[in-house]
């Protein structure tokens, strides 16, 4: 059934993407926050956007040091990542009391956070108001990520070397299940949905499904898909 959400649902359904937890460094003091509304804005040259919220102390310290890291967390720092994102960074070293280790970015000030999978430092190219929050885009200087996570795409083949993604709430996931996208058309142009071979597989997987059920009865299979 199709319900009818809020106009501020639009928001949580565009969410999984990796979230970013956003550095940065002024006079001596840093600071992290994770933001989930991040975003590839162009190629050449290369910028990308992180929308916060001015009420944030990232969004002061992008203005003062005129610069910020990405860095990418995987499921390791998932705990590290909801902590970041529990309390302002104003009145305290939140890197530290999150006992994350940091080493020195190649381009700019901002640290970068010793565990995640990839980190992207920018230079502030823009700050463009957008309703209630800030589009600030980086112009990209610096890019680097692990062998075992990434190589020109996501490689999704280990969890933990998988980036973290955010629900809403307390509520994250792992990208993972990458799946590759064939598309063959008909005489017409139309979309081949599903192959003779896809549509084989399908039918085979429904009927072990099924032998399943019957073995155990509905009770011990939906028991057995709980678990
Ligand atoms: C997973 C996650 C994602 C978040 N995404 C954003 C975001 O995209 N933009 C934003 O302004 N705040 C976002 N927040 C909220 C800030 O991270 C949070 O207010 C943080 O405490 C700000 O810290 P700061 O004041 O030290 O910058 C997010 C929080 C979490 C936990």
């Amino acid at each position: 059934m199709r319900r009818l959400c809020d106009e501020t649902d639009a928001r949580r359904l565009l969410n999984p993407g990796p979230v970013a937890i956003v550095t940065t460094a002024w006079r001596g003091i840093t600071n992290a926050a994770p933001v989930a509304w991040t975003a590839p804005l162009s190629m050449e040259p290369p910028l990308v956007g992180c929308v916060i919220h001015p009420h944030r102390h990232t969004s002061d310290m992008i203005r003062f040091s005129q610069e910020f890291a990405i860095n990418i967390p995987g499921p390791s720092l998932l705990k590290q990542t909801a902590f970041l994102g529990s309390q302002s960074g104003l009145n305290t070293n939140k890197l530290e009391a999150a006992g994350l280790s940091l080493f020195n970015g190649i381009r700019i000030e901002a640290p970068l956070i010793e565990g995640c999978l990839a980190w992207i430092e920018c230079g502030l190219q823009d700050v463009i108001r957008m309703g209630d929050h800030t589009l600030f885009v980086g112009r990209v200087v610096s890019v680097q990520a692990l062998d075992e996570a990434y190589a020109q795409q996501w490689l999704l083949q280990e969890r933990r070397y998988s980036p973290l993604t955010y629900i809403g709430g307390t509520r994250y996931a792992v990208v993972g299940d990458a799946m590759e996208a064939a598309v063959e058309v008909d005489a017409q142009g139309g979309l081949i949905a599903e192959t003779v071979e896809e549509r084989e597989q399908r039918e085979e997987e429904e009927a072990r499904e099924q032998e399943v059920r019957k073995a155990e009865g509905e009770e011990g299979f939906a028991e057995m898909t709980r678990q």
